[in-house]
């Protein structure tokens, strides 16, 4: 059954369920949202459009989708009492250390009266979550540069909202320039989902035990922000500073391949692709439009970044290794290109994967008989073996 956890002994990774959200062929570099090809999702959808697609398995008509816009539009506001939890870090906190506690925090706002087995309930948290992760968001960054939380506004997008929120004022308002607006939001709809990734576990795993969804999607954001992981896209841009001239380049992928040096190329490597990311040629693409029109086509990051990609390409080990550039490649350079601080990267990530977080939650408490998760292990620990009094130890 859907989101019932199985162990399978001689399957030596970790539990696996069954779920009919999103579908990924590693070896030919396929990725599917309910049978949708992400290419076509990419050029043709909307990020709401996604959201509503991945949690109710089919693209909704015109109406459904003016329906599911006006309630998420709706609920971008937070409750005041919810933004003086920013008050308790201090200014420069990590944003992802500041989502993890405020959007934990929803907990407390719905609790009581919340009943996970009822659907319209359960919409509930799922429409709240999409529609509230924004506005914590941009709020973060309000709380890192001191300045005062922009309100949601009804009349903008998904994403032009969160743009108005992140770099407008109360003096002056931020107009967000249509491709910027696009850019995010195909950002956005290639993050949303990616079957059970660590923090998708995570969050399957949290809600399993019938715990409050905003504290399990807490719990995903907590597992994202490693940089193994979602945090690979900031550690990409500190990597490429890092790197600082395409002559150096040989050196870092020399330490990338040094087994015995710990450090990895960030944004290249994937646990299941072994393949191209089919994310990362469809970011590749917007990179070079963003570049062009915002920023400096000569960006000498998307340059380095194009050089390191070509070096790697064409290295032994990488690939031996079927080592590709990932999702988290060139995302962080169109971030950047867009305005979005190098501290949020990880954030954009949070905000786009909240909706596969709560299509999956959705999905596994939806099913009558859903059960708790309960990986095992390979025990190699000491064998049985009797006390040793104080006075007889070593
Ligand atoms: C995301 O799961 C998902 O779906 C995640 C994600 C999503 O949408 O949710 O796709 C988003 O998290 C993308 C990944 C972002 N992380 C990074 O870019 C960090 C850098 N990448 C690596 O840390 C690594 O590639 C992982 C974590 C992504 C995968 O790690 P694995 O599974 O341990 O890699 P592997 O076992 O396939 O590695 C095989 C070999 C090993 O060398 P050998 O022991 O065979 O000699 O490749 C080496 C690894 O050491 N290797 C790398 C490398 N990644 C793997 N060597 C240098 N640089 C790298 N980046």
């Amino acid at each position: 059954q859907a989101g019932v956890f199985t162990y399978d002994p001689g399957f030596v990774s970790t539990a696996s369920c069954h779920s009919s959200i999103t579908y990924i062929d590693g070896n030919e570099g396929i990725l599917r949202y309910r049978g949708y090809p992400i290419e076509q999702l990419a050029e043709k959808s909307t990020f709401i459009e996604v959201a509503y697609l991945l949690l109710y398995g089919e693209l909704p008509a015109a109406e459904e989708l003016n329906g599911f816009r006006d309630i998420i539009t709706h609920h971008t506001m937070v409750n005041e009492a919810l933004l003086r939890f920013f008050e308790g870090y201090h200014y420069d906190a990590h944003p992802m250390a500041m989502m993890v506690g405020v959007v934990g925090s929803l907990a407390g706002f719905y609790h009581d009266s919340l009943d996970i087995y009822d659907s319209h309930h359960r919409d509930i948290c799922a429409h709240r979550l999409i529609a509230k992760i924004p506005t914590i968001a941009a709020a973060c960054h309000k709380h890192n540069i001191g300045e005062p939380v922009m309100y949601p506004r009804n009349d903008l997008s998904y994403s032009a909202n969160f743009m108005h929120m992140l770099k407008g004022t109360p003096c002056e308002d931020y107009e967000v320039d249509p491709l910027a607006e696009r850019a995010l939001d195909l950002l956005f709809i290639l993050h949303a989902d990616h079957e059970q990734n660590a923090s998708t576990s995570t969050v399957r795993l949290a809600g399993s035990s019938g715990a409050n969804p905003f504290a399990c999607v807490a719990a995903g954001i907590t597992s994202l922000w490693g940089p193994a992981h979602g945090g690979a896209n900031e550690a990409v841009l500190k990597m490429l500073e890092e790197i600082g001239h395409v002559g150096n380049i040989d050196k870092y992928i020399a330490r990338a391949k040094d087994k015995d040096d710990p450090y990895r190329l960030m944004g290249f490597g994937h646990r299941v692709y072994k393949n191209y990311d089919p994310r990362a040629r469809i970011i590749r693409s917007v990179c070079h439009q963003v570049l062009d029109k915002l920023a400096d086509s000569n960006n000498p990051l998307f340059e380095m970044a194009l050089k390191l990609e070509e070096i790697a390409a064409n290295d032994e080990y990488f690939l031996e290794r079927k080592l590709y550039p990932n999702v988290d490649f060139y995302s962080g350079i169109i971030y950047r290109a867009l305005g979005i601080p190098d501290n949020m990267f990880t954030v954009m990530f949070a905000i786009a994967r909240t909706v596969g977080w709560v299509a999956h939650w959705t999905e596994m408490v939806s099913d009558p008989h859903f059960r708790i998760g309960r990986p095992r292990q390979i025990y190699d620990g000491a064998p049985q073996r009797d006390y040793v009094p104080m006075a007889d130890r070593g």
